[in-house]
C-alpha cells in the first residue's frame, strides 16, 4: 500500500512537471528564442554588412539596386522618377537606425531621405507609395522627423490622383512601359501603396485616402484573385465601364501562372489592411491567401520565382518574395485570434528567416548584401538569382518587427 501511494506521489509530480513544461512549450512557439535563429545577432550581421556597403555608395543622385550574381557590390541607378526602388535603401539605414539606436544610421538616412524630396508629386505611376513611404514615413515614425508630414501628405494626394471611381482602383501604370498602356491597368504590386493613403488620412490628410485605399483593397479582391486565392499579376480595366479587359502577367512566368512576388505582396498587402481598417472580410482573405502560399512552397520557405515554372530543379528561388512575406506572416500572426493559427504563422515566418539567414541565402562573408538569390523579372530577362534591395528592405522589416514582439513578450 505504502509502496502505491509513493508511487502515485511521484506519477503525480512528474505531471506536474510535464505540464509545466507544456506551458512553457507553449509559450515558445511564439518567441524567436527556441528557433535556430539568432535575433541578436542576425541585427549585428546586418548592421556589419552595411558598414561594409555604405562608405562605397557615396553617390547621392543613385541608390543601390542589385547585385549581379557572382558579384560583391552594389550596383547603383540613378533615382529617377520611374524607379520604384529609390525609397528602399534609406527605408533600410532606419530601420538600422531603430535596431541600433546608432545616430550614425540616422545620419545616413537623413542623408539619404532627402534627396528625392521632389517625388512628392509624382502623379505618372502608382510606386509613389513604394518610394516615398519606407523613406520619409519611416524617417516619420522610426526618426521622430515631424517635418516629413507635409511631404508624405502631398505624396498621398499624387497617389490619390490616380484613383479611377469608375473602375475602383488606382491606376498602377500609364505611360508607354506597358504595351496596353492606355487601358487603367492595375497590377497586385499596388496593394502595398495603400499604407500610404491609410497613413495619410489618420494624419491630417483627407478621409477620403481610406475611403480610396478600402475599394482599391475590396475591388482588387474581387477581381485581381482566382477560385483557388492565388493572384493574376496585371488586371487591364475599361477605364469607363469599369469592366475587366484582360488578365495577363508582366514578370511572372505566364499570364495564368502565380507569380511568387505577386503573392506576396497580396498577403502583406491585405495584412496592412486589415490593420487598419479592422474589417474582419480582410482578415479572412489574408488567411486565405496566405494558407494557399504556404502549401505551395518547397521546403526551405523559399519559393520558386513562379509557382508554375517548370523544371523547379533548374529554376531560381525569390528571396525577395521570402522576405516579403517574413514581415507580413509576423505581422498576420499577431493579429488573427486563432492561437493555432497564431502559432502556424509565427513558426512559418521564423522558418522563412531561419533559411534566409543560412548559409544557402545570407550574404555575409559572400558581398555586401544580407540576402542573396533573387530574382526580379526573369521574363524579362533581367535581374535573376541576384541580391535586390527590396529584398533588404522586407527583410530588416522582419527583424524590426520581430524584436518589437520580443521585446512585447
Ligand atoms: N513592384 C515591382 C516588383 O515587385 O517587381
Amino acid at each position: 500500500m505504502k509502496l502505491f501511494f509513493v508511487s502515485l506521489l511521484i506519477c503525480l509530480a512528474s505531471c506536474q512537471n510535464l505540464s509545466k513544461k507544456n506551458n512553457i512549450k507553449e509559450e515558445s512557439k511564439l518567441s524567436a528564442k527556441f528557433y535556430s535563429f539568432d535575433l541578436d545577432k542576425e541585427i549585428k550581421n546586418c548592421e556589419a554588412q552595411l558598414n561594409q556597403a555604405v562608405p562605397k555608395l557615396t553617390d547621392l543622385t543613385k541608390h543601390p539596386r542589385l547585385i549581379e550574381t557572382n558579384e560583391t557590390e552594389w550596383k547603383e541607378i540613378p533615382n529617377g522618377r520611374l524607379v520604384w526602388t529609390s525609397g528602399f535603401y534609406p527605408g533600410i539605414l532606419w530601420y538600422m537606425y531603430n535596431l541600433s539606436k546608432d545616430e550614425k544610421w540616422k545620419k545616413e538616412a537623413i542623408k539619404r531621405t532627402e534627396v528625392f524630396e521632389d517625388f512628392k508629386t509624382i502623379t505618372e505611376h502608382h510606386d509613389i507609395g513604394f518610394m516615398m513611404f519606407p523613406a520619409y514615413g519611416n524617417g516619420y515614425m522610426l526618426g521622430d522627423k515631424k517635418e516629413y508630414k507635409d511631404i508624405l501628405l502631398t505624396s498621398a494626394q499624387s497617389l490619390a490622383s490616380r484613383y479611377n471611381p469608375n473602375v475602383g482602383t488606382i491606376r498602377s501604370w500609364s505611360n508607354k512601359m506597358h504595351p496596353r498602356w492606355e487601358q487603367h491597368i492595375t497590377i497586385i504590386d499596388n496593394m502595398l501603396n495603400l499604407e500610404l493613403l491609410f497613413w495619410a488620412a489618420k494624419n491630417g490628410g483627407s478621409k477620403e485616402y481610406y475611403d480610396i485605399a478600402v475599394k482599391h483593397a475590396e475591388t482588387t479582391m474581387a477581381n485581381h484573385y482566382r477560385p483557388d486565392y492565388t493572384s493574376w499579376h496585371v488586371i487591364e480595366y475599361d477605364s469607363i465601364s469599369g469592366k475587366v479587359l484582360n488578365r495577363h502577367t508582366k514578370q511572372g512566368y505566364a499570364d495564368d501562372s502565380r507569380w511568387s512576388r505577386g503573392q506576396a505582396w497580396g498577403i502583406y498587402g491585405y495584412t496592412m489592411v486589415y490593420r487598419e481598417t479592422g474589417d474582419k472580410k480582410f482578415l479572412d482573405f489574408a488567411v486565405k491567401i496566405t494558407d494557399k502560399y504556404l502549401e505551395l512552397l518547397p521546403e526551405d520557405y523559399i519559393p520558386h520565382w513562379d509557382f508554375d515554372v517548370p523544371n523547379k530543379e533548374i529554376e531560381e528561388r525569390d528571396a525577395s518574395a521570402a522576405a516579403v512575406v517574413a514581415s507580413g506572416l509576423l505581422e498576420l500572426s499577431t493579429l488573427v485570434e486563432d492561437k493555432n493559427k497564431q502559432e502556424q504563422y509565427f513558426d512559418a515566418a521564423m522558418r522563412m528567416l531561419e533559411s534566409l539567414s543560412s548559409d544557402a541565402y545570407s550574404g555575409v562573408g559572400k558581398a555586401d548584401s544580407f540576402l542573396l538569390h533573387s530574382t526580379g523579372a526573369k521574363s524579362l530577362g533581367h535581374e535573376i538569382d541576384v541580391a535586390l534591395i527590396y529584398a533588404e528592405y522586407y527583410y530588416i522589416e522582419s527583424l524590426d518587427r520581430l524584436k518589437k514582439m520580443e521585446l512585447a513578450n
